[in-house]
């Protein structure tokens, strides 16, 4: 049987006519069965890159097959985005408390909700999933929340921005699912946006819509800046709030200072484009970490472009993290709006494959006690950098 890339079933939120390229069910291999041929393997990755995210369903996924998949679009790459057992090591990160590495493929991360006995090497361990009130500066009320309502934990993707490279494609495999009645995501940020969502959904924006709908002075701004991260970032930010919506923190002096943080080194630290091109489209996606940016390097205009309009016209540094933060929140949170957000319906035996350098996404919603969630995700610190906006796209954006 042939490969073939079926366009998702979206919800009516969804804005269709934004999302065609985005997302395919692939059918016609199974990965769990069986590893890829060469060629099909390289019809997936185009997919990948053109679509950025692609379901296969009904998969029986050994973790050393996941593993194997996700190295294939990197084959140099060999250790787990955050570093192989760093998480295990580094209680201070905000990461640490909701995933961990499999014991005999550490590759591997287990991540979910509830209790798991006899999984692959662990006797039992109590997984948890995100849930807002632990990492927003406010909270749905326990009655809000019993009925229902919940938000998005935080946006992000999986990187750890500092000394590794962000990966370029994250696996996300789905074993216990618990079903349960809808919930409905509230952003509370006095815009009345909400969004109904399938219990424990991954919530999901596209990197490529959110510069596409960006005003052209945004654009600007867009294709001549670059974000320099925060050494240790999830450290540093352990003690900081997020705002409602989950994309970006509240500014309220509560990062660790740099020297609080464990030793450091200035060439470790990662300065990254706001703007990164997918090597197979060409297109631009804004992919900014919004949690654990520490400043803003503005490139000028370029010689000969005339746009009166220009923020920083002659470049500059923003440090102010108040300023950072406002600014990028104006870039961002249009492109998080409901009709933006594919939040998949997560199915037993789901494998998801996204292009982690061309979307961000979201845990999403609030399980009872009793519900287990179980999933496996993988991804590999990358054997390169992302690719910034060519020149041509400089001038042609600016
Ligand atoms: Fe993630």
């Amino acid at each position: 049987m042939s490969l073939s890339f079926i366009p998702l079933t979206f919800p009516s939120s969804l804005d269709s006519t934004k999302f065609n390229d985005f997302g395919r069910e692939v059918v016609g291999v199974n990965p769990g069965e069986r590893e890829l041929t060469e060629e099909e393997f390289k019809t997936v990755e185009k997919a990948l890159y053109q679509h950025d995210l692609l379901l296969f369903r009904n998969v029986n996924l050994t973790p050393d097959r996941q593993y194997a998949l996700v190295k294939a679009f990197d084959p140099q790459s060999e250790h787990y985005g955050h570093g192989n057992k760093q998480l295990d090591k580094t209680k201070g990160s905000i990461i640490h408390a909701y995933v961990s590495s499999l014991p005999n493929t550490p590759q591997v991360q287990i991540i979910g909700h509830g209790v798991i006995k006899n999984h692959e090497g662990i006797a039992e361990k109590t997984l948890k999933h995100g849930r807002h009130p632990e990492f927003h500066r406010t909270q749905i009320s326990d009655e809000d929340e019993a009925k229902g309502f919940t938000r998005f934990f935080r946006w992000h993707m999986d990187a750890a921005l500092y000394d590794l490279n962000v990966p370029k494609v994250t696996a996300l495999y789905g074993i216990k699912v618990p079903k349960g009645p809808l919930q409905t995501v509230r952003y509370d940020d006095g815009s009345g946006d909400e969004l109904s969502v399938s219990l424990g959904t991954t919530a999901f924006v596209s990197g490529k819509v959110m510069f596409e709908i960006l005003p052209a002075d945004l654009k600007s701004f867009a294709v001549r800046a670059r974000a320099k991260y925060a050494p240790h970032p999830f450290q540093w930010l352990r003690n900081a709030k997020a705002r409602s919506t989950g994309i970006g923190l509240e500014t309220e002096g509560l990062e660790t200072s740099l020297q609080d943080l464990p030793a450091w080194e200035e060439q470790k630290i990662k300065v990254y484009p706001f703007l990164w091109k997918n090597p197979s489209t060409g297109n631009l996606h804004l992919q900014v970490h919004p949690l654990v940016i520490m400043e803003i390097q503005i490139e000028p205009l370029p010689e000969g472009c005339r746009n009166e309009g220009a923020l920083y016209p002659l470049g500059g540094t923003i440090s102010d993290l108040k300023e950072i933060r406002e600014l990028l929140y104006k870039m961002q949170r249009p492109g998080i709006a409901p009709s933006l957000v594919y939040a998949h319906p997560w199915e037993e035996k789901d494998l998801v494959l996204f292009n982690n350098r061309g979307l961000m996404h979201s845990v999403v919603g609030v399980f009872k006690e009793g519900q287990v969630r179980l999933f496996h995700q993988c991804n590999l610190a990358a054997s390169d950098e992302p690719f910034g906006p060519s020149e041509e796209d400089i001038r042609k954006w600016s």
